[in-house]
Protein backbone atom coordinates (compact mmCIF):
# COMPACT_ATOMS: atom_id res chain seq x y z
CA UNK A 1 0.00 0.00 0.00
CA UNK A 2 1.39 3.71 -1.22
CA UNK A 3 2.52 5.60 2.28
CA UNK A 4 0.36 7.96 3.67
CA UNK A 5 3.10 9.98 5.49
CA UNK A 6 6.69 10.37 3.73
CA UNK A 7 9.06 11.76 5.92
CA UNK A 8 13.03 12.20 4.14
CA UNK A 9 16.03 13.73 5.55
CA UNK A 10 13.90 15.81 8.28
CA UNK A 11 16.66 17.99 9.99
CA UNK A 12 15.25 20.76 13.07
CA UNK A 13 17.97 22.94 15.32
CA UNK A 14 17.32 25.20 17.98
CA UNK A 15 20.48 27.31 17.90
CA UNK A 16 23.56 25.04 18.42
CA UNK A 17 21.31 22.46 19.44
CA UNK A 18 20.06 19.63 16.53
CA UNK A 19 17.08 18.19 17.75
CA UNK A 20 16.01 16.40 14.73
CA UNK A 21 18.39 15.06 12.82
CA UNK A 22 18.20 13.52 9.16
CA UNK A 23 14.93 11.29 10.11
CA UNK A 24 13.10 9.49 7.30
CA UNK A 25 10.37 7.35 8.08
CA UNK A 26 6.94 6.14 6.35
CA UNK A 27 3.64 5.52 7.29
CA UNK A 28 1.10 3.74 5.96
CA UNK A 29 -2.89 4.85 5.91
CA UNK A 30 -4.71 3.67 8.93
CA UNK A 31 -1.30 2.36 10.36
CA UNK A 32 -0.51 3.00 13.82
CA UNK A 33 3.13 4.12 14.20
CA UNK A 34 5.16 4.65 16.83
CA UNK A 35 7.74 7.00 17.74
CA UNK A 36 9.70 6.02 20.64
CA UNK A 37 13.28 7.71 22.77
CA UNK A 38 14.43 9.16 25.77
CA UNK A 39 13.45 12.54 27.50
CA UNK A 40 15.16 14.87 24.74
CA UNK A 41 15.13 12.88 21.83
CA UNK A 42 13.25 14.97 19.72
CA UNK A 43 9.92 13.21 19.28
CA UNK A 44 8.21 16.57 20.09
CA UNK A 45 10.52 18.44 17.85
CA UNK A 46 9.55 16.50 15.08
CA UNK A 47 5.73 16.49 15.65
CA UNK A 48 6.32 20.05 15.58
CA UNK A 49 7.60 19.94 12.48
CA UNK A 50 5.46 17.31 10.91
CA UNK A 51 1.81 19.87 12.17
CA UNK A 52 3.47 22.87 10.87
CA UNK A 53 4.32 24.72 14.32
CA UNK A 54 7.42 24.56 13.57
CA UNK A 55 9.54 24.86 10.38
CA UNK A 56 11.66 22.52 9.34
CA UNK A 57 15.34 23.41 8.24
CA UNK A 58 15.93 20.81 5.72
CA UNK A 59 14.10 17.48 4.45
CA UNK A 60 10.73 16.64 3.10
CA UNK A 61 7.63 15.87 4.27
CA UNK A 62 4.94 14.38 2.02
CA UNK A 63 1.14 13.79 2.99
CA UNK A 64 -0.61 11.60 0.53
CA UNK A 65 2.06 12.80 -2.42
CA UNK A 66 1.91 16.66 -1.68
CA UNK A 67 5.08 18.24 -0.23
CA UNK A 68 3.72 20.06 3.50
CA UNK A 69 6.90 21.14 4.48
CA UNK A 70 7.04 24.40 5.04
CA UNK A 71 2.91 24.85 4.94
CA UNK A 72 0.91 26.41 7.76
CA UNK A 73 -0.55 24.15 10.27
CA UNK A 74 -3.97 25.36 9.19
CA UNK A 75 -3.30 24.01 5.96
CA UNK A 76 -1.81 20.78 7.18
CA UNK A 77 -4.52 20.72 9.26
CA UNK A 78 -7.17 20.91 6.14
CA UNK A 79 -4.75 18.09 4.04
CA UNK A 80 -6.02 15.95 7.37
CA UNK A 81 -2.97 16.03 9.59
CA UNK A 82 -3.16 16.87 12.94
CA UNK A 83 -1.51 16.88 16.73
CA UNK A 84 -2.33 16.62 19.65
CA UNK A 85 -0.76 17.92 22.84
CA UNK A 86 1.92 16.93 25.47
CA UNK A 87 -0.09 19.55 27.78
CA UNK A 88 -3.39 19.64 27.20
CA UNK A 89 -4.33 23.10 27.31
CA UNK A 90 -8.47 23.27 26.34
CA UNK A 91 -9.88 26.35 25.55
CA UNK A 92 -11.10 27.64 29.59
CA UNK A 93 -14.27 28.99 30.11
CA UNK A 94 -15.90 27.29 27.25
CA UNK A 95 -17.52 24.01 27.43
CA UNK A 96 -16.49 20.41 26.05
CA UNK A 97 -18.89 20.75 23.04
CA UNK A 98 -18.09 24.36 22.40
CA UNK A 99 -14.28 23.46 22.62
CA UNK A 100 -14.82 20.47 20.11
CA UNK A 101 -16.67 23.01 17.73
CA UNK A 102 -13.90 25.40 17.33
CA UNK A 103 -11.64 22.55 15.64
CA UNK A 104 -14.91 21.58 13.68
CA UNK A 105 -15.66 24.98 12.00
CA UNK A 106 -12.74 24.23 10.03
CA UNK A 107 -14.67 21.71 7.82
CA UNK A 108 -17.82 23.22 9.37
CA UNK A 109 -17.80 27.25 8.43
CA UNK A 110 -21.47 26.99 9.42
CA UNK A 111 -22.14 27.45 13.53
CA UNK A 112 -25.02 25.06 13.04
CA UNK A 113 -22.67 22.20 10.97
CA UNK A 114 -19.99 22.86 13.18
CA UNK A 115 -22.45 22.18 16.39
CA UNK A 116 -23.64 18.97 15.00
CA UNK A 117 -20.20 17.70 14.00
CA UNK A 118 -19.22 18.07 17.58
CA UNK A 119 -21.73 16.49 19.03
CA UNK A 120 -20.80 13.83 16.80
CA UNK A 121 -17.16 13.71 17.50
CA UNK A 122 -18.36 13.78 21.73
CA UNK A 123 -20.92 11.14 21.04
CA UNK A 124 -17.97 8.74 19.12
CA UNK A 125 -15.44 9.23 22.00
CA UNK A 126 -17.69 8.54 24.46
CA UNK A 127 -17.87 11.96 26.36
CA UNK A 128 -21.63 12.97 25.08
CA UNK A 129 -22.79 13.23 29.02
CA UNK A 130 -20.10 15.83 29.41
CA UNK A 131 -20.91 17.46 25.95
CA UNK A 132 -22.45 20.89 28.28
CA UNK A 133 -20.08 20.61 30.94
CA UNK A 134 -17.39 22.97 31.35
CA UNK A 135 -13.67 22.01 29.92
CA UNK A 136 -11.94 23.43 33.43
CA UNK A 137 -13.76 20.98 35.68
CA UNK A 138 -12.61 17.93 33.33
CA UNK A 139 -10.09 15.28 34.97
CA UNK A 140 -6.87 14.03 32.87
CA UNK A 141 -8.54 11.36 31.30
CA UNK A 142 -11.62 13.21 30.13
CA UNK A 143 -8.62 15.97 28.95
CA UNK A 144 -6.88 13.68 26.73
CA UNK A 145 -10.22 12.33 25.45
CA UNK A 146 -11.17 15.80 24.77
CA UNK A 147 -8.38 16.55 23.22
CA UNK A 148 -9.27 13.51 20.29
CA UNK A 149 -12.46 14.58 20.06
CA UNK A 150 -11.02 18.10 18.75
CA UNK A 151 -8.56 16.39 16.62
CA UNK A 152 -10.96 14.10 15.61
CA UNK A 153 -13.40 17.38 14.60
CA UNK A 154 -10.80 18.07 12.84
CA UNK A 155 -11.86 15.11 10.21
CA UNK A 156 -8.40 13.88 9.85
CA UNK A 157 -6.27 10.88 8.45
CA UNK A 158 -3.39 11.00 10.13
CA UNK A 159 -3.47 11.87 14.27
CA UNK A 160 0.15 12.73 15.86
CA UNK A 161 -0.49 11.50 19.56
CA UNK A 162 2.22 13.12 22.24
CA UNK A 163 2.33 11.04 25.17
CA UNK A 164 -1.64 10.83 25.60
CA UNK A 165 -1.79 7.82 28.01
CA UNK A 166 1.15 10.25 29.70
CA UNK A 167 -0.74 10.44 34.14
CA UNK A 168 -3.82 7.79 33.52
CA UNK A 169 -4.54 5.16 35.50
CA UNK A 170 -4.27 1.37 34.38
CA UNK A 171 -7.50 1.21 33.17
CA UNK A 172 -7.59 4.82 31.62
CA UNK A 173 -4.99 3.61 29.65
CA UNK A 174 -6.21 0.64 28.44
CA UNK A 175 -9.84 2.60 26.90
CA UNK A 176 -6.91 5.04 25.36
CA UNK A 177 -5.40 2.58 23.77
CA UNK A 178 -8.76 0.85 22.72
CA UNK A 179 -9.78 3.97 21.27
CA UNK A 180 -6.49 4.58 19.65
CA UNK A 181 -7.13 0.87 18.05
CA UNK A 182 -10.59 2.15 17.08
CA UNK A 183 -9.34 4.66 14.95
CA UNK A 184 -6.95 2.75 13.39
CA UNK A 185 -9.67 0.39 12.35
CA UNK A 186 -12.17 3.43 10.84
CA UNK A 187 -9.27 4.09 8.52
CA UNK A 188 -7.23 6.96 10.56
CA UNK A 189 -3.01 6.75 10.69
CA UNK A 190 -2.28 7.43 14.19
CA UNK A 191 1.67 8.13 15.07
CA UNK A 192 2.12 8.05 18.97
CA UNK A 193 5.35 8.98 20.99
CA UNK A 194 5.00 7.10 23.76
CA UNK A 195 6.92 5.89 26.88
CA UNK A 196 5.41 2.42 27.61
CA UNK A 197 7.66 -0.55 26.04
CA UNK A 198 4.15 -2.79 26.93
CA UNK A 199 1.71 0.00 25.08
CA UNK A 200 4.14 0.25 21.88
CA UNK A 201 4.35 -3.35 21.38
CA UNK A 202 0.66 -3.91 21.54
CA UNK A 203 -0.44 -1.06 19.55
CA UNK A 204 2.49 -0.27 16.82
CA UNK A 205 3.12 -2.89 14.34
CA UNK A 206 6.36 -0.38 13.34
CA UNK A 207 8.16 1.87 15.43
CA UNK A 208 10.62 4.09 14.70
CA UNK A 209 13.80 5.48 17.84
CA UNK A 210 15.21 8.90 18.25
CA UNK A 211 17.85 9.37 20.28
CA UNK A 212 19.28 12.88 20.50
CA UNK A 213 17.68 13.60 17.71
CA UNK A 214 18.96 10.90 15.69
CA UNK A 215 17.20 7.64 14.32
CA UNK A 216 18.82 4.80 16.23
CA UNK A 217 16.69 2.31 14.21
CA UNK A 218 12.61 1.84 12.67
CA UNK A 219 11.14 -1.10 11.65
CA UNK A 220 9.07 -3.43 13.47
CA UNK A 221 8.16 -2.49 17.18
CA UNK A 222 9.48 -6.03 18.34
CA UNK A 223 12.44 -6.00 16.71
CA UNK A 224 13.50 -2.46 16.61
CA UNK A 225 12.73 -3.14 20.91
CA UNK A 226 15.25 -6.27 20.79
CA UNK A 227 17.87 -4.38 19.39
CA UNK A 228 20.39 -3.63 21.94
CA UNK A 229 20.92 -0.17 20.88
CA UNK A 230 17.71 0.77 21.86
CA UNK A 231 18.12 -1.21 25.18
CA UNK A 232 21.21 0.93 25.83
CA UNK A 233 19.86 4.22 24.93
CA UNK A 234 16.30 4.06 25.56
CA UNK A 235 16.18 1.59 28.29
CA UNK A 236 19.03 2.35 29.96
CA UNK A 237 20.58 -1.09 29.64
CA UNK A 238 21.54 -3.83 27.83
CA UNK A 239 18.88 -6.39 28.93
CA UNK A 240 21.42 -8.28 30.45
N1 LIG B 1 11.70 25.70 21.37
C1 LIG B 1 12.89 25.16 21.72
N2 LIG B 1 13.99 25.93 21.86
C2 LIG B 1 15.18 25.40 22.18
N3 LIG B 1 15.39 24.08 22.41
C3 LIG B 1 14.32 23.27 22.31
C4 LIG B 1 13.02 23.76 21.96
N4 LIG B 1 12.16 22.70 21.91
C5 LIG B 1 12.89 21.62 22.23
N5 LIG B 1 14.18 21.94 22.46
C6 LIG B 1 15.28 21.01 22.78
O1 LIG B 1 15.31 20.04 21.73
C7 LIG B 1 15.57 18.75 22.25
C8 LIG B 1 14.43 17.83 21.88
O2 LIG B 1 13.30 18.22 22.63
P1 LIG B 1 11.88 17.52 22.46
O3 LIG B 1 10.91 18.26 23.31
O4 LIG B 1 11.57 17.39 21.02
O5 LIG B 1 12.17 16.07 23.07
P2 LIG B 1 11.16 14.89 23.40
O6 LIG B 1 11.73 13.66 22.79
O7 LIG B 1 9.79 15.26 23.06
O8 LIG B 1 11.33 14.78 25.00
P3 LIG B 1 10.26 14.36 26.14
O9 LIG B 1 10.23 12.84 26.12
O10 LIG B 1 10.87 14.86 27.40
O11 LIG B 1 8.94 14.98 25.82
C9 LIG B 1 15.78 18.92 23.75
O12 LIG B 1 17.16 19.04 24.00
C10 LIG B 1 15.03 20.22 24.06
O13 LIG B 1 15.62 20.86 25.17
MG1 LIG C 1 8.04 15.46 24.12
Amino acid sequence: MNALLEVEGLCKSFGGLQAVKDVSFSVRPAEVFAVIGPNGAGKTTLFNCLSGALRSDAGQVRFDGTRIDGAPPHEICRHGLVRTFQIVKPFRGMTVAENVKVAAFSRHPSAREAERAARRVLEDVGMDELADVDADTLNVAQLRRLEIARALATEPRLLLLDEMLAGLTGPEAQAMCEQIRGLAARGIAVIVVEHSVPVVLSLCENALVLNFGEMLTHGRTAEVIRDPRVQEAYLGSTGQ
